[in-house]
């Protein structure tokens, strides 16, 4: 039911701080109030086991992935490899003893990542899902399961679910960090306190409304929208350019601030509309002159960044902030508003955000 909301899809945005708030606290242990490794069916010595982990996924989940995969490596120091399930089994896999493959999906039902968590199977690698519907497929595949506490996500264009996903991601690399002795009590504690921030600072990004409509409105006639970041504000950039493109129709490519230079600046022309997202501030002044590079082409520009982060306001069309929080986090601060705008460019366009032409919320065919 969407009670006072429009659409699904909104009422999802709002619904993340309880969402998010929800999965921490599925993942504590009820005795001590710590993450534990039984949230994720797994036992301390199945997170020592641990060498190397390649996630599959599809979609928004395997943007999510990414964001695993750069917090992971960074807390943990284990090499993360993502890959799209539908390329897995076809890309003749290799995986090493020790390797974890985790399958991560809202539903838990789309094709491709059961048939690519079944390879893995069969090739003798454990496997873990993080999914959100209890009961489905590859939560039954799967030799471990954690579910995210999103509940019931109607949208086609995942919002809630994707967040939970990503603290998911957090409490995993963590516990992993922790077993592997790469991180101390105190700093884990540090880290748990700041997870426990998230919810309230989500709620705080839920007032970023009218200015993502002020955005919304300066870029619903553009037919190529750009998004840029560097390192994690890459990983948010695909998923901010996939919901917009998902439910706005209007073509959107992520690009990592590097690389653009070696490809698509090629297309930037005069009013080409770029968005970058500045979270992470020893990569903001690299990303930056990337940012000129495409200004002195023409593009306008829009900045994503985190409270005391600092860019030039002549530099930007429009400047939209986040609180501040640990950055390896900023992703669950920045992708709320990175939703509203697609949100609201959708509605400007008088299109239905809940149900966009041509996708399903579950495939389930390969
Ligand atoms: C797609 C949906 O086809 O499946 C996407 O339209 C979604 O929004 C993707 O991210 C993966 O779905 P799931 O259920 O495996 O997370």
């Amino acid at each position: 039911h969407k009670g006072e909301y429009l659409h699904f899809m909104e009422k999802e945005i709002f619904e993340q701080p309880q969402a998010v708030q929800d999965t921490l606290l599925y993942a504590c242990d009820k005795e001590n109030n710590e993450f534990s490794y039984e949230a994720f069916s797994m036992s301390e010595k199945d997170f020592r086991d641990i060498t190397r982990i390649r996630i599959i996924a599809c979609g928004s989940a395997y943007h999510a992935g990414y964001v695993l995969k750069s917090v992971c490596e960074s807390l943990a120091r284990v090499p993360v490899q993502v890959e799209l399930a539908s390329e897995f089994r076809y890309n003749h896999p290799i995986l090493e003893d020790g390797e974890i493959v985790i399958g991560i999906s809202q539903s838990g039902e789309t094709a491709d990542t059961l048939a690519a968590i079944k390879e893995a199977k069969k090739l003798g690698a454990k496997t873990l899902s993080i999914v959100n519907v209890n009961g489905s497929a590859i939560a039954g595949e799967s030799d471990f399961v954690f579910y995210t506490q999103a509940g019931p996500e109607i949208a086609v264009a995942t919002t809630k679910a994707y967040s939970c996903q990503l603290v998911a991601g957090y409490i995993f690399s963590l516990l992993l960090a922790k077993t592997k002795g790469k991180i101390g009590d105190e700093e884990a504690h540090i880290l748990k306190e700041e997870l426990f921030s998230l919810p309230g600072k989500i709620q705080q990004c839920l007032s970023l409304d009218s200015e993502t409509l002020t955005m919304a409105k300066k870029l619903k006639d553009d037919k190529n929208i750009f998004f840029l970041g560097r390192g994690l504000d890459w990983a948010v950039s695909m998923e901010g350019a996939l919901k917009l493109k998902e439910i706005s129709y209007i073509h959107c490519e992520s690009y990592s601030s590097g690389e653009l230079k070696h490809g698509t600046i090629s297309l930037i022309e005069k009013d080409s509309p770029v968005i970058a997202l500045l979270s992470q501030e020893e990569l903001a002044a690299k990303s930056i002159s990337n940012i000129h590079e495409v200004k002195s082409r023409g593009a306008k520009c829009f900045a994503f960044t985190m409270e005391d982060i600092s860019v030039e306001e002549d530099d930007f069309a429009q400047i939209l902030s986040v609180p501040k929080t640990q950055p390896l986090f900023a992703g669950s601060l920045l992708v709320v508003p990175l939703q509203f705008l697609s949100y609201q460019v959708s509605l400007l366009k008088g299109l239905d955000p809940d149900k966009p032409r041509n996708l399903a919320k579950s495939v389930t065919v390969e």
